[in-house]
């Protein structure tokens, strides 16, 4: 019998993150020294006073349904950080907690968009933005932000792309996979686009603590209007090196909460238990180890952009936050590898690359053809090795 499948599922692609990570773990599984750069997760352990709370949470029996918004701990705890971090006075009936923050954003594209709904994704995007959209119905409307701007989105080009069917405007800062920080004057100009035109924002802000010699600036911050349109998403998988807890969430207006509470209720219910103790024990407890982990990502992020830039052909600009470098690979394209293999694009690039040993994300799955994208959350004795690696695999193309 063959199964006929919704037609949504004709509006969305796989992700190419997931792809890249699949071919290489395949190559490894066949016995190939692989050396990925394609991970979105911290390579550190989840700092042990954080397990420690999820190992008491279990002995105190913390193993039943929690409340569909979140247990009240960790949303007091989301709220504090909020206010601290935002400047904003939010209260827990503002807040949602999810399955990850990719969850989190499932739910809020779900409540919020109806077909013909636009939303605007600045490009480079994360893989998940376009196709979340379009799962719920809506359109994504890309934006390019230009490299020869350091990836910064042009207010000329975003209020240009409104429509009287735009939503939102989709900011992702630290970006995934640019690395680029918004400065203050940037984001002001954003809002007040935003504020104007009467769309809201959604900030992902799932990087603002891994930022190196830049400042986090909250769009919601930059006064009472933009706040009123800010939906703000955010979690501990980056920050505490908790990407398999699944904890996110979601900090805005109170009906649309309860609206994205609907759909959990009747979709997931309360994310895990044990899991959302410790990602209060996250919030709640020492801050040092984000401040560990961030220093040893600067030190791996300044190296790893060094030896990129001294490979011929390759340039790469600095990245400002999150864990990844994005450098251009373009001159790469329409070369052969010595067995006469075309370097169509940048996706026979990276396979080409990850049969050479080093795994790496092809830069059109982020909407930025010709680019990839690195991850440096691995050690710094797999990024010498793997940028070794990867220099001798670019000279053979010719
Ligand atoms: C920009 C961005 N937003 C959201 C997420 C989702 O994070 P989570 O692990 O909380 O679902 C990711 C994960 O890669 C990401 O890069």
């Amino acid at each position: 019998m063959t199964i006929r499948l919704a037609s949504r599922l004709s509006r969305i692609k796989p992700s190419i993150t997931l792809a890249v990570t699949q071919k290489a773990a395949d190559l490894r599984a066949a016995g190939k020294d692989i050396i990925s750069f394609g991970a979105g997760e911290p390579d550190f352990e989840t700092p042990d006073h954080i397990k420690d709370a999820a190992r008491k949470a279990l002995v105190h029996g913390a193993s039943k349904y929690p409340a569909v918004a979140g247990i009240p701990i960790l949303r007091d705890a989301i709220c504090k950080v909020t206010n601290e971090v935002h400047g904003l006075d939010v209260k827990p009936a503002q807040v949602l907690v999810s399955s990850g923050a990719k969850h989190s954003l499932f739910n809020l594209f779900l409540a919020l968009l109806d077909p013909g709904d636009e939303v605007i994704v600045p490009a480079p995007y994360w893989v998940s933005y376009p196709e979340m959209v379009r799962l719920a119905g809506a359109e994504a409307v890309c934006l390019k932000a230009h490299a020869d701007k350091g990836f910064a989105l042009d207010p000329a080009e975003l209020r240009a792309a409104i429509t009287d069917k735009t939503r939102a405007l989709i900011l992702n800062s630290p970006s995934n996979p640019t690395g680029a920080v918004y400065d203050r004057k940037l984001l002001q100009e954003v809002a007040d686009i935003c504020v104007e035109k009467d769309i809201l924002v959604i900030s992902d802000d799932i990087y603002r603590q891994l930022i190196y010699g830049a400042e986090y600036v909250s769009i919601a911050s930059l006064g009472p209007e933009i706040a009123k349109r800010t939906i703000l998403i955010d979690g501990v998988s980056k920050a505490y090196a908790m990407t398999g807890w699944r904890i996110g969430w979601t900090v805005g207006p109170v009906e649309l909460i309860k609206g994205m509470n609907m759909i959990q209720g009747q979709s997931t219910t309360g994310a895990t238990h044990i899991a959302q103790i410790a990602a209060a024990q996250a919030l709640i407890g020492d801050q040092g180890c984000v401040e560990e982990m961030r220093k040893s990502f600067d030190a791996r992020r300044k190296r790893m952009v060094e030896l990129l830039n001294q490979i011929d052909g390759v340039q790469c600009q600095e990245p400002k936050g999150a864990f990844y470098a994005f450098p251009d690979f373009s001159s790469f394209i329409g070369k052969k590898t010595p067995s006469g293999q075309s370097m169509s694009d940048d996706v026979a690039l990276a396979t080409y690359l990850v049969e050479q040993g080093v795994a790496v994300v092809p830069g059109s799955g982020f909407g930025c053809p010709g680019f990839v994208r690195l991850s440096y959350a691995s050690s710094m004795e797999e990024i010498e090795k793997g940028l070794g690696w990867l220099k001798t695999a670019l000279a053979a193309l010719s």
